[in-house]
C-alpha cells in the first residue's frame, strides 16, 4: 500500500529498486530511519515481524496515532481545512515552539498527586490523561497538515498547492490494518540496531543524507554517520543503507557492497527540468542473490548464469522496467 504520509527524501519513486535489492531470507524487517513508512508499507508482501522507527518524535506520534486512534484521527483531521499560508505558518510555529512537551505532563501530574486530597488527585489525574491522548491526536492530525501542506514536505515553508485532506482518509485506515502487528519504535539508530539485532534480522536504513542533514529536526552530523558506520560493522544481522553518492561516504563504507543508480532529482524539476541525483546503496550481504536466484531462463538474455553481469542486468532493467519483480 501507499503511506498516506509525505516527507522529504521519502523512497517512495525507488521502492523498486530497493526491494529487488533486498536479501532473499530474513525473518526480521526494522526499518530504522523509517520516515513515511513508504518502504515499510510499500512492500509487496508483510514479513511476520516488524519494525518502523524514527527518531522524530511528531512522526512517531502521527504513526501511532493513525494505527491506534484512526477514526479519531480521521475525525480531527477532518477539522480545519488548511489551504492558507496564514494557517500554514500558524502550525509551523506550534511546532517550532514544542508546546507538546511530555516533561510538563508528567510535572503537572506529580503536583496534582501532592497537593489535592487522593480522591480529587485520581479524578483529575483520569481528566487530564484522557485530554493528554486527545492532544496526541490533534498533534498528530496537526503535523501530517503541516508535511502534506509544505514545500516538498520539508515542514519550512508553504507550499500554495491545493491539497484535499480527505483523499488520505481510505489510506489511513488500510494503514491501521496493515500496521496492526508492527512495533513502532522512536529511538535513536544505535540503541534500536543493537536491540533488534540478530543473525536474521534485516535492517533496511535511510539516513538524512551526507550534507543535507538539515532538512530533518532531528539532529544528525558527521559523527553521527560514522557511529552507523561502526553499528553497522558489528551486527550479525544483514543491513541495506540508501544514501547520496558522494566520496565521503563511499570511503567511509570501504570494504561493503555497493550498487549505484540515478533517479530523478524531484525537488530540482522546478529550475531544472531532467535533473538527475546520485543514489548509492550499501549492504553487507551479496546484493545480487536475488536476481542470482532467478530461473535463467526469465532473464533476457543468453549467455551462462556464471558469466551474467547482474549489475548491469539490474541496472537495464531499473531504466527500461520501472519495475522489477521480485
Ligand atoms: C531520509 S529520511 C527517511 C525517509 C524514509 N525512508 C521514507 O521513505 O520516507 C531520514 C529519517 O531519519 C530520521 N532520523 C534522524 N536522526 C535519526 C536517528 N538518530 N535515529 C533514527 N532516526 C533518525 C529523520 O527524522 C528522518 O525521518
Amino acid at each position: 500500500m501507499k503511506t498516506p504520509v509525505s516527507r522529504v527524501g521519502n523512497k517512495s519513486s525507488v521502492l523498486h529498486i530497493l526491494y529487488a535489492l533486498f536479501p532473499l531470507e530474513y525473518n526480521r524487517f526494522v526499518d530504522g530511519f523509517g520516515g513515511s513508512g513508504s518502504v515499510l508499507l510499500g512492500k509487496p508482501a508483510p514479513d511476520s515481524f516488524e519494525v518502523y522507527n524514527d527518531f522524530d518524535h511528531n512522526l512517531v506520534n502521527l504513526f501511532h496515532c493513525m494505527k491506534e486512534r484512526t477514526m479519531t484521527t480521521i475525525r480531527e483531521l477532518v477539522f480545519c481545512n488548511l489551504n492558507s499560508r496564514d494557517d500554514f505558518n500558524a502550525l509551523k510555529k506550534f511546532f517550532e515552539h514544542e508546546r507538546f512537551d511530555d516533561a510538563f505532563f508528567a510535572e503537572e501530574l506529580e503536583l496534582t498527586k501532592i497537593m489535592l486530597p487522593p480522591a480529587s488527585a485520581a479524578e483529575l489525574i483520569e481528566l487530564r490523561t484522557r485530554l493528554k491522548e486527545d492532544y496526541s491526536v490533534r498533534r498528530a492530525a496537526m503535523y501530517l497538515k503541516l508535511l502534506r501542506y509544505s514545500y516538498s514536505s520539508g515542514c519550512k515553508s508553504f507550499a500554495a498547492q491545493p491539497f484535499d485532506i480527505s483523499k488520505l482518509f481510505d489510506l489511513i485506515q488500510q494503514l491501521e490494518t496493515r500496521m496492526a502487528s508492527v512495533v513502532v519504535e522512536n529511538q535513536d539508530f544505535e540503541t534500536l540496531i543493537r536491540h533488534y539485532d540478530r543473525p536474521d534480522t534485516f535492517f533496511y536504513l535511510d539516513p538524512p543524507y551526507f550534507s543535507t542533514e538539515d532538512m530533518y529536526d532531528v539532529e544528525f552530523g558527521w559523527d553521527d554517520h560514522v557511529r552507523l558506520r561502526d553499528t553497522l560493522a558489528a551486527i550479525e544481522g544483514k543491513f541495506l543503507l540508501s544514501y547520496n553518492d558522494c566520496p565521503e561516504i563511499r570511503g567511509l563504507y570501504k570494504g561493503f557492497n555497493f550498487f549505484d543508480f540515478k533517479r530523478s532529482h524531484s525537488m530540482a524539476q522546478r529550475y531544472e527540468a531532467g535533473k538527475e541525483f546520485s543514489e548509492l546503496l550499501i549492504g553487507n550481504y551479496d546484493l545480487y542473490e536475488r536476481q542470482r536466484a532467478k530461473p535463467a531462463q526469465l532473464t533476457l538474455f543468453s549467455e551462462q548464469p556464471d558469466n551474467f553481469d547482474y549489475e548491469k542486468i539490474l541496472k537495464e532493467c531499473i531504466i527500461s522496467c520501472k519495475e522489477i519483480t521480485i
